[in-house]
């Protein structure tokens, strides 16, 4: 078992991130020793609940109460937030007590946030069983829900007593859920560190295999890059911001697709970081060499580029592409929680392992970008802008 420190600096808050074989029930143990309680309440997704028997094994354990949530970007509303904090009322949770929250980045953002708040503030511990979660979400401490106004407006940082992460989570996890994580895990190679970057672009047969070793590898590493810039920079006044790469175009895709499962985070973070490669391109930071080595990275491991690579629209929902008008894009760019009068800070990369923030980019010019670029990147069912004409070519972007 590998154990990473995490040191917060602002606050002086220490917990370890266990990262290795933990099951069947040694995570327990390890959240019991580490932090001491004698009320614990999980919080488990329904998939996760299912498909590792976690209800069962908690069952007989003294001092844990369990509630279980359904996943999806779409339950983490505020009706969500409200009805689990009442129901660990219910339960009497109190000052002393741990929520434990076993799942992906929803159940993580909505059960941390409940502990941020709840009675003002109870003890945390995060067990993220989604790739994404292990390498992103559950380290650092951002919780929060969505507000109709956009994602995550509503949140706190709760930093958890511990983090468990065993890559056997990832056995049974949906295809497209592992490679939404992947992206995410790509990203940290392209932000700061360009060896990783390589070793994932040639590992495309370890991922297919899901092969525990080189993922509790590749996930540790993972972690302790972002363990370090989240521990000097907490709040994201700084460094912490180029974990944003790929989200600002990410986030529009998110809104206009409307959080129903039609497109998922780190899909959408595939393709905003093609976009933002490129958009860095255009203006000269970085080489076509280096934008067509990430996106060829990104396709080789089954990652999204651009709207052909995402799924088909779900049944019966019609197409959320034909919402990317130029208007909308550029009002889902303003509704960011990162946007600022003074214009975006777009996180565009100098070169693979060097990601850096550029401020002051006009939305409206993000926007027009973003436009174009989606629909030079293949068929695809953007409505340009009256008058205007667009070609579909075959390559990303
Ligand atoms: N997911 C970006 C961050 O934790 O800052």
């Amino acid at each position: 078992m590998n154990i990473l420190p995490v040191d917060i600096r602002r606050g002086d808050h220490h917990y370890d991130i266990l990262v290795g074989d933990l099951l069947p029930g040694r995570w327990l143990e390890e959240i019991e020793a580490r932090a001491k309680s004698d009320k614990y309440f999980a919080v488990i997704d329904a998939r996760a609940a299912a498909a590792h028997d976690i209800p069962a094994r908690l069952a007989g354990r003294r001092g844990w109460r369990i509630t279980v949530l359904p996943g999806g970007e779409d339950h983490k509303k505020i009706a969500d937030y409200a009805a689990l904090c009442e129901s660990l009322i219910a339960d009497g949770v109190d000052r002393r007590s741990v929520v434990a929250a076993i799942g992906g980045g929803v159940v993580g953002d909505l059960a941390g946030f409940a502990a941020a708040t709840i009675l003002r503030g109870v003890r945390l511990a995060q067990v993220p069983t989604t790739l994404l979660a292990q390498v992103d979400s559950s380290v650092g401490g951002k919780t929060g829900i969505n507000l109709a106004g956009g994602k995550n407006l509503l949140g706190a940082f709760q930093q958890p007593e511990v983090v468990i992460i065993d890559p056997g989570f990832l056995a049974t996890l949906p295809e497209r859920e592992f490679r939404a994580g992947m992206a995410e895990l790509v990203k940290h190679g392209i932000i700061a560190d360009q060896d990783f970057f390589d070793r994932l672009a040639a590992s495309a047969g370890f991922f297919a295999k899901r092969d525990p070793a080189f993922l509790a590898e590749a996930v540790a590493h993972s972690c302790r890059m972002k363990a370090d810039i989240v521990g000097g920079d907490e709040r994201e006044s700084g460094r912490r911001a180029l974990l944003n790469y790929g989200h600002t175009f990410g986030h529009v895709l998110e809104t206009l697709a409307g959080y129903d499962g039609s497109l998922i985070h780190g899909e959408a973070v595939g393709v905003g970081m093609a976009l933002a490669a490129k958009f860095a391109a255009d203006r000269g930071m970085i080489g076509r060499n280096g934008v067509q080595r990430i996106v060829l990275a990104l396709r080789r491991l089954g990652i999204p580029v651009c709207l052909d690579d995402l799924p088909q629209p779900l049944e019966g929902r019609g197409d959320w592409r034909k919402r990317l008008t130029a208007d909308a894009i550029l009002a889902a760019m303003l509704k960011d929680k990162k946007a600022a009068s003074a214009g975006l800070t777009l996180i565009l990369p100098a070169d693979i392992g060097d990601c850096r923030a550029r401020p002051g980019v006009p939305a409206a010019a993000a926007a027009a970008f973003m436009l174009e670029a989606l629909a030079e990147s293949g068929e695809m069912a953007v409505a340009p802008p009256t008058g205007r004409r667009y070609n579909n070519k075959e390559t990303g972007p």
